[in-house]
């Protein structure tokens, strides 16, 4: 099962690039650009990243943004998470970004966008990794904020296929964003949201309904409503399920009771992806891994995930037939 997990290729649509910074990078970085980290060793990250909700988690992931400041910062963090993905058979990604965390700090939206594009224009051409790009408003934020951020990318149309929503979930709720996120639509891009991550299953209702996002990203409280998991089903409307994510974050206490393989059983499209994996212990192939060392599973129904995100991924139909 190991070997058949490695070997199988795998699509990953719920990645933050932010979130695969890993200590070593965070430590390059820091001493690079001379920015104070609280951490002396690898050991203390190690015991810093003991979270017990989402909150606990963004604290210190935005911390970790700290050392991130030129182009070549952006880039070097996208190659070394595409270099994960060469490894994991990882054949296409769509990536997010968090533009806020920089702009705020004073760091252009141009350096971010350009970094992380270059480093997926590389990887494309030397790997035949193909991607999309997505940019995350920060819920925590208020919509002038969202709204300015949208503005910075209208330049960047080309590089951007999507607009996402992240940070915290509990009390700032979709309805926040609901302007913003027409007014991306009407620029001609896609919209997905976090939902259902430590919402409850009305919160996916509300990002599908006044968002009109085309994917949800977590939705596992969707178990939370037996009805709506059926209409979710009928209609194959995907969720880009984070594993060990959930875990760590305490959505769920075990993978045992994880309730990504019954969604999958009654017909959901749900997804494998990593989330933060320098933060949550695991890329794409530990994801993978700990479901399939949880639940017992034929290997045509690990494989139905890789199937499930072709489907749900923004490429065309012409790309899509190259996967299949
Ligand atoms: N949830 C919300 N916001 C996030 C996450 C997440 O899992 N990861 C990075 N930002
Ligand atoms: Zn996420």
């Amino acid at each position: 099962m190991k070997q058949f997990i490695q070997d199988l290729p795998k699509v990953e649509l719920h990645l933050h690039i932010e979130g695969t910074l890993e200590p070593e990078l965070m430590f390059e970085l820091a001493a690079r650009n001379n920015i104070e980290i609280p951490f002396n060793s690898f050991a203390e990250v190690k015991d810093a990243y003991d979270f017990h909700n989402l909150q606990s988690f963004l604290d210190i992931y935005y911390q970790g943004a700290n050392v991130l400041i030129t182009e070549q910062d952006f880039f070097d963090l996208t190659w070394a998470y595409l270099l994960r993905c060469k490894n994991d058979n990882v054949v296409h990604t769509e990536v997010f970004f968090d533009p806020q965390t920089h702009t705020d700090r004073g760091i252009s939206f141009d350096t971010v966008v350009n970094g992380i594009d270059k480093a997926l224009t590389k990887a494309a051409e030397e790997f035949n990794i193909s991607s999309q790009l997505i940019m995350c408003f920060l819920r925590h934020l208020d919509e002038e904020s969202a709204f300015i951020t949208l503005e910075q990318a209208l330049a960047h149309k080309d590089k951007i296929i999507a607009v996402g929503l992240d940070s915290s979930e509990n009390g700032n709720p979709a309805s926040k964003f609901e302007r913003v996120f027409e007014k991306s639509l009407s620029e001609g891009f896609l919209t997905v949201a976090h939902a259902g991550e430590e919402g409850p299953a009305s919160s996916i209702r509300d990002a599908l309904e006044l968002l009109k996002i085309t994917r949800i990203d977590h939705g596992v409280r969707c178990s939370d409503d037996d009805h709506f998991v059926e209409e979710l089903a009928k209609l194959r409307t995907p969720l880009t399920v984070c594993p060990l994510s959930n875990i760590k974050l305490k959505v769920f206490e075990e993978m045992s009771e994880h309730n990504i393989v019954e969604l999958l059983r009654k017909g959901v499209c749900v997804t494998i992806n990593s989330d933060d994996p320098a933060y949550f212990g695991g890329y794409m192939t530990d994801n993978f891994m700990a479901v399939g060392e949880a639940h017992m599973m034929t290997k045509v129904e690990i494989a139905q995930f890789t199937f499930n995100a072709i489907e749900a991924s923004f490429i065309s139909e012409l790309e899509k037939k190259r996967l299949f």
